[in-house]
């Protein structure tokens, strides 16, 4: 058996796989976001640590047998946060997350010395870690002054399974301070924010060892002590391990919290101006390229919360056959975005409004929103070199069939549903944790679930959503005008 566990914005999954990777069972654990000011959002380190006891007590519950055979374990989790601990492993102040945006003014000065895009390969986004740590030395110095480690979100939970300090290229390549070709930290980027390597942790693969379970938690879970845990990936890298998303040509869609745009190159192809993220694939010696938007079903969320209506039933609402576009259309930069505007300031719209546009139709506007901004990054990944002739859907937003046809028409390409099962990020941490544990061939386990059903693009509607992808550009430079 073997043992994968993320840490997503929204809540922890622990999920079993056995030798031939069938999804035994799973635990759950929600987390919340707490925004106290606005741009803000953090979460509590220890919350992570209780949320993932919750879901291992779930599954401890359900299969305590096949818990106790765990051989190996795997993690993934939120990328980019900064979880920053003093000397005695202290957690210093929340983890300031991935989709925070108030270190927008370090981000662009940090952006503005030529090295970091080309060591990085990316631009520096405020999301990224190197900022929030410049932010936190100009506005809480003496926390700064403190930091003797700083972890990635599912590093801090390693360092609580192992006690070790270790992460992997994936995740780390989301931090501004490493040198993305050469998979190491760069002494000179990490100098540019007042640090060095002796705060940051040791690096492996994603596929490597890199640490033992503790003696005391392997107990109160009935796994054997020392059980090996890998080094897994960031949450985007750890689900394409999951899709079998890791040679050139391959791509996902993710619809979660935010929303990722993936695909899988065989070889380091920067291309910061486009917005593009490029980093390391969480296999050796590979490397991805995906586009961000920062929020995807955050987005549905939000309207969710403020209708009063389950997201699903807001869904439902539309029935399954698609709409061509209302006229009312949604910019879903609800935090500000990343592709391909990289811009923090910016916020969400509704453009459009007229009196009959009821509740179905400001839905129908939020999902076409979404597939819009993920035609936005189809847009930039094709500058960046990388152009998609179909992708696989997954994620909680992907349950909505509606969605998937939006998308595939505002993409037009076809997108592929896996079939039934749970290839996200938490079986692509499992299969990271049996490759660790057996030595196997990464790309023998890595591989791509059964499609179940393709979603074509809407031919009758093609013209339609073009024209609203149209009107759709064109707002972004609009909306800017009258915001910033
Ligand atoms: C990727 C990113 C998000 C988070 C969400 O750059 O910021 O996809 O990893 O979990």
């Amino acid at each position: 058996m073997y043992l994968g566990l993320d840490l997503g914005t929204s809540g922890v999954k622990a999920l079993l796989i056995d030798a031939g990777q069938k999804i035994i069972g799973s635990g759950h654990a929600s987390l919340d976001v707490s925004r106290p000011h606005p741009g803000w959002s953090e979460q509590n380190p220890t919350d992570w640590i209780r949320a993932c006891e919750t879901a291992i007590a779930e599954l401890k519950a359900s299969h305590p047998k096949e818990l106790a055979a765990v051989k190996g374990i795997g993690l993934s989790g939120h990328m980019h946060g900064a979880t920053l601990l003093d000397a005695g492993d202290q957690v210093l102040r929340p983890c300031i997350l991935w989709n925070d945006t108030r270190s927008h003014a370090e981000a662009a000065a940090l952006d503005a010395n030529p090295r970091f895009r080309q060591l990085t390969g990316n631009i520096v986004f405020p999301g990224f870690t190197a900022p929030k740590l410049a932010w936190v030395k100009n506005n809480e110095p003496s926390v700064f002054a403190k930091v003797a480690k700083v972890l990635l979100p599912k590093d801090f939970l390693r360092l609580w399974l192992t006690g070790e300090h270790i992460s992997e290229m994936s995740d780390s390549a989301g931090t501004s301070w490493l040198d993305v070709g050469k998979r190491r930290w760069s002494p000179e980027l990490l100098a540019a924010t007042s640090l060095d390597e002796r705060q940051m942790p040791s690096l492996v693969e994603g596929t490597e060892k890199a640490g033992a379970l503790r003696a005391e938690l392997a107990a109160s879970w009935g796994i054997a002590s020392g059980t090996p845990v890998a080094g897994g990936a960031g949450d985007n890298a750890a689900s394409a391990c999951g899709m079998g998303t890791v040679g050139a040509g391959h791509a996902f869609v993710s619809l979660g919290t935010s929303g990722v745009l993936f695909a899988a190159n065989a070889s380091y192809l920067p291309n910061p101006a486009s917005a593009v993220h490029t980093f390391c694939h969480a296999l050796p010696n590979t490397w991805h390229q995906m586009g961000v938007i920062l929020s995807a079903t955050d987005s549905l969320n939000w309207l969710s919360e403020i209708s009063g209506k389950k997201a699903g039933e807001l869904t439902a609402e539309l029935g399954d056959v698609l709409k061509a576009p209302s006229g009312v259309s949604f910019l879903p930069y609800l935090s500000g975005e990343r592709t391909p505007h990289n811009d923090s300031a910016i916020r969400g719209s509704f453009t459009g409004l007229a009196h009959e546009s009821g509740r179905a139709v400001l839905t129908q506007a939020v999902l076409e929103g979404v597939a819009f901004a993920f035609r936005d990054s189809l847009e930039a990944l094709k500058t960046a070199g990388t152009d998609l002739t179909r992708v696989t859907a997954i994620g909680g937003g992907s349950r909505s069939r509606y969605w998937l046809k939006a998308i595939a028409t505002a993409l037009q390409v076809p997108v592929d549903i896996p079939a039934d099962g749970d290839f996200g990020a938490a079986f692509g941490a499992a299969r990271l944790g049996l490759i660790a544990a057996t030595g196997a061939d990464p790309l023998a386990v890595c591989t791509a679930p059964r499609t179940d059903a393709t979603i074509e693009p809407d031919a009758a509607l093609g013209g339609a959503y073009a024209d609203a992808y149209q009107r759709y550009r064109a707002l972004y430079p609009a909306i800017k005008g009258v915001t910033a």
